[in-house]
């Protein structure tokens, strides 16, 4: 489930675009994503990544853990929306369900001014289970009463949005 290579091109050179910049990601996974954000990020930039899974989160601290600009948090999304009380975020890659199919209010309150917004996996996938569609076609229908979001959507790699925050 790691970001495709062209996402994580995107990812890192958006992440090189915030020097100093606090970043999160939610939905480590194995590490890919987070990779290619360390990869873009300035010396001084931030990286928290947040995984509900312990056991895939193991593998992104074996090949990252070294890295002192990247805290990896073992919780829920959700929970870690709850309790976020760092400073506004430069960037968000959102690569699970809160934060972006629910509660993408909440994560994008969080951006700072020309704040990053950034989710992948918009195009069909033939992995999908069944209603995973609509989920999508709700949050893309939906993404217009967030007034304080100029998005794009891209139909390139897995499928993109790419927003700031206004
Ligand atoms: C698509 S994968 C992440 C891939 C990674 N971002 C990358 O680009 O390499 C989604 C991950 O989100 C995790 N996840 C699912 N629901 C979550 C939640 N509510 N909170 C935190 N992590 C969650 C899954 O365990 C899975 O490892």
């Amino acid at each position: 489930m790691s970001c495709e290579d062209r996402t994580g091109s995107l990812l890192a050179t958006l992440a090189a675009s915030k020097p100093g910049g606090h970043m999160v990601e939610l939905g480590t996974g194995v590490g890919a994503g987070a990779s290619w954000l360390l990869h873009g990020m300035r010396p001084d930039a931030r990286l928290t990544s947040v995984e509900t899974d312990p056991a895939h989160q193991a593998v992104a601290i074996a090949h990252l853990g070294h890295d002192a600009r990247a805290a990896f948090v073992a919780t829920d999304a959700d929970a870690w929306l709850d309790s976020y009380s760092g400073p506004p975020l430069a960037l968000a890659y959102v690569d699970c369900r809160p934060g972006k199919f629910h509660r993408l209010g909440d994560l994008i309150g969080l951006l700072e001014p020309g704040g990053l917004y950034v989710v992948d996996d918009l195009l069909p996938q033939s992995t999908w289970p069944s209603g995973h569609q609509a989920r999508v076609d709700d949050f893309l229908a939906r993404l217009p009463e967030q007034s304080n979001l100029l998005g794009t959507t891209a139909t390139w790699a897995s499928g993109l949005l790419i927003g700031t925050r206004i």
